[in-house]
């Protein structure tokens, strides 16, 4: 049977009908987003479905199983999904997609059965949330001077906010797809165009700018400063009153330390929170966020940069991008709960060199030093865009390396290459129907020997020596 991903229970009755009618009937006792097909003789479908989710994967399932919308197999399909939570993420803080462009990778998604998109809208390169409390995030925060990613420049000022009604509208189209839109204002670090709106807010208080390159920035939220978390926590009370969903992502990856170190009012909270780590101290401010959305009825989710210090809230959801299991597995195993998105496999911002399809389709839904496969709360598809530039790009980049994210996601297992390349012959058919364009086949098969060239390929391609020189700088 051709679906991606592959379906639970399937009995295939050796021949095609030409489908007749199909009918809808809610069923009792199934599991959650759970549906049953079945085709009879007189090519009738009568589909079974426990929740609206189930009813609207049933019919994503009835796309792919047939080629020309007409003849179907004879069969019964029994199918749920083995993860809860199948996301994908998109960047639009170092480049922005219109909302039709956000709508249509929403339509892909909801093919594939994903049910959470993580927006990624706030970091060093732009501010993408309307805010209405504090306008200076629509003016300053969300444009940055030029943008110099890797070898290309564009010289014309770049960025604005998502208004909110188009964020009302992306988060609507979604919903009717069951998909929940989690939005990212991602802290301490990566704050830069927050920062150049509220320098008072940064322990060296100076002005900062929107940043125009790639890469990790030393300027990051003053912790000890009272104002810091009034603003902070003023900005999610807006965040949390625009997305109705239940998880909010609250960042926390790549925050350096060195402002902290040299911050005196800094090393005065850490002496009187008696706290000696600065990983600790990261999450002593990020555990007061937690606190209050959670009082808000969120969950929070944080990269698993923050699992390295050992006091994060085990109410927060960790996820896991950095392949350094211990943390993370320490995490779950006293309570928490894992997203996996590991970016040597789930990354598809990396050239198919690097990450090639087998190598996605390759990864056990696992990390090493974990006590109960339970706490993976599900899987994660990312795409960071500071060298995707355009929708073309973008798709290429996506697919079909994310169908196999979510082929393991739904179905719980890695798939072989040969076996999904196959069922995704028609579901690459679909996605062209939609507008979608998937890398080319020729691109998607490479060797583990591949690797360390691909690796140069992207270094060369993206560092410009001058950008070599900046960074190091
Ligand atoms: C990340 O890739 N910085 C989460
Ligand atoms: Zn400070």
């Amino acid at each position: 049977m051709n679906t991606v991903p592959r379906a639970k229970e399937t009995e295939f009755k050796g021949r095609a009908v030409t489908l007749n009618k199909t009918e809808y009937i809610k069923g009792e006792g199934l599991k959650p987003e759970e549906y049953i097909i079945e085709i009879s003789e007189n090519g009738n479908a009568c589909i079974t479905y426990s929740d609206n989710a189930g009813r609207i994967y049933a019919e994503q399932t009835m796309k792919q199983l047939s080629s020309d919308g007409k003849r179907v197999p004879l069969c019964r399909i029994r199918d749920y999904p083995s993860f809860y939570y199948r996301g994908y993420m998109l960047d639009c803080a170092r480049h922005m997609f219109n909302v039709d462009e956000i709508k249509k990778l929403a339509d892909a998604m909801a093919l594939l059965k994903f049910n959470k998109f993580h927006w990624h809208l706030t970091d060093d390169q732009g501010w993408r949330i309307e805010s209405e409390r504090y306008p200076i995030l629509n003016s300053v925060s969300a444009v940055r001077k030029f943008s110099s990613f890797g070898k290309k420049k564009e010289n014309s000022a770049y960025g604005r906010v998502y208004t909110k009604a188009e964020i009302k509208e992306v988060i609507e189209y979604c919903g009717e797809r069951e998909i929940e839109v989690i939005p990212e204002f991602d802290i301490p670090g990566h704050t830069s165009a927050l920062l150049a709106a509220f320098p008072e807010l940064s322990c060296g208080k100076s002005e900062i700018e929107v940043k125009t390159h790639q890469g990790i920035f030393k300027d990051v939220i003053c912790l000890s400063n009272e104002k810091s978390l009034e603003v902070i926590l003023n900005i999610f009370d807006e965040i949390c009153e625009l997305f109705p969903g239940k998880y909010i992502h609250i960042g926390g990856d790549e925050t350096p330390k060195a402002q902290w170190e040299a911050c005196p009012e800094c090393r005065n909270e850490m002496a009187k929170l008696g706290i000696n780590g600065y990983k600790e101290y990261q999450n002593s401010f990020t555990n007061k966020v937690i606190e209050h959305l959670e009082g808000k009825g969120k969950t929070c989710i944080v990269w698993n940069d923050a699992a390295e210090g050992k006091n994060l809230d085990r109410r927060a959801i960790v996820q896991y991008w950095k392949e350094k299991s211990a943390p993370s597995a320490e995490f779950a195993n006293s309570g928490g709960r894992l997203i996996l998105s590991p970016f040597t496999y789930y990354y598809t911002d990396y050239d198919y060199n690097i990450t090639p399809l087998n190598r996605t389709l390759s990864f056990k839904p696992e990390i090493r030093g974990l006590n109960e496969k339970s706490s993976v709360l599900g899987l994660e598809v990312p795409i960071w865009t500071e060298y995707i530039d355009s929708n073309e790009r973008l798709e290429e980049m996506l697919f079909p390396r994310a169908a196999a994210v979510a082929e393991t996601a739904w179905s719980g297992k890695t798939a072989d290459y040969t076996d999904f390349t196959e069922r995704f012959e028609n579901t690459e058919k679909l996605l062209k129907q939609i507008g979608i364009n998937a890398a080319d086949k020729s691109l998607w098969k490479r060797s583990r020997a591949s690797m360390p060239l691909g690796w140069l390929k992207f270094v060369k391609d993206n560092y410009s020596l001058e950008y070599i020189k900046w960074a190091i700088k």
